[in-house]
């Protein structure tokens, strides 16, 4: 993955707890512990191994380990030089979703090895949202829910993780309970 996804792992060990942390998750994986060319790609096993080590550093769980970057994510890339396309990528939640193969598609103009995933959003008939996530990649279904409510945190909206399933190796599908969208939004609440 691009450099960029390194430095977000950096950025969450550093911001949370530290940059010796962030050394010893270095030292242990075995790579000097500066920043990484947000705009070269690196190896998907490097970015595995960092969050393997980030979770054996923090003593938990590398799913919450996931999780938690993935929400930290949104946090990121807004503050990267793609902020705007997080601005102008929607003004609530499921518009934001609805828009995001166009984004990582606009992304791609920069960054052309990128392999993103794609996302299939639809209303279910009792107004929940179901969710479709395709990737070439395993094991990200915790960095995808950690995203929602990123997405969540950053719309202001109430959303709830209600289903999963996983459909294959780098394929599942949510169903999510979203909430009351911004002032002038019709969606209200989701009691
Ligand atoms: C401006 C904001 C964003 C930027 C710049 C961005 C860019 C990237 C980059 C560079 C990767 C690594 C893939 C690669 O290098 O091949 C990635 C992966 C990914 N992105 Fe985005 N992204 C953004 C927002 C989002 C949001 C809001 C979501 C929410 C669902 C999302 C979902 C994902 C997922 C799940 C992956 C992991 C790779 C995979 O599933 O195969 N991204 N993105």
């Amino acid at each position: 993955m691009y450099g960029m996804v390194n430095n977000a792992i950096r950025s969450f060990v550093i911001e949370r707890r530290g940059s010796d942390l962030w050394s010893k998750v270095c030292e242990r994986a075995g790579i000097d512990h500066g920043e990484f060319a947000a705009t070269m790609p690196y190896d998907d096993a490097l970015s595995l191994q960092l969050l393997q080590q980030t979770a054996v550093a923090l003593d938990v769980p590398l799913d919450c380990v996931l999780r938690d970057i993935g929400a930290y994510w949104v946090k990121f890339a807004a503050r990267s030089s793609f902020g705007p396309l997080i601005q102008f990528g929607g003004t609530h939640f499921e518009e934001f979703l609805g828009n995001l193969n166009a984004m990582h598609s606009k992304i791609q103009a920069s960054l052309p090895k990128l392999a993103p995933p794609s996302f299939h959003v639809e209303p279910a008939c009792d107004g929940n949202l179901i969710v479709a996530y395709r990737s070439v990649r395993e094991g990200l279904f915790p960095f995808v829910e950690g995203l929602f409510l990123g997405l969540a945190e950053h719309f202001s909206q109430p959303v709830e993780i209600l289903g999963f399933e996983q459909l294959g190796p780098g394929e599942a599908r949510w169903v999510l309970r979203v909430g009351d969208r911004n002032v002038d939004g019709v969606l209200v609440p989701a009691a």
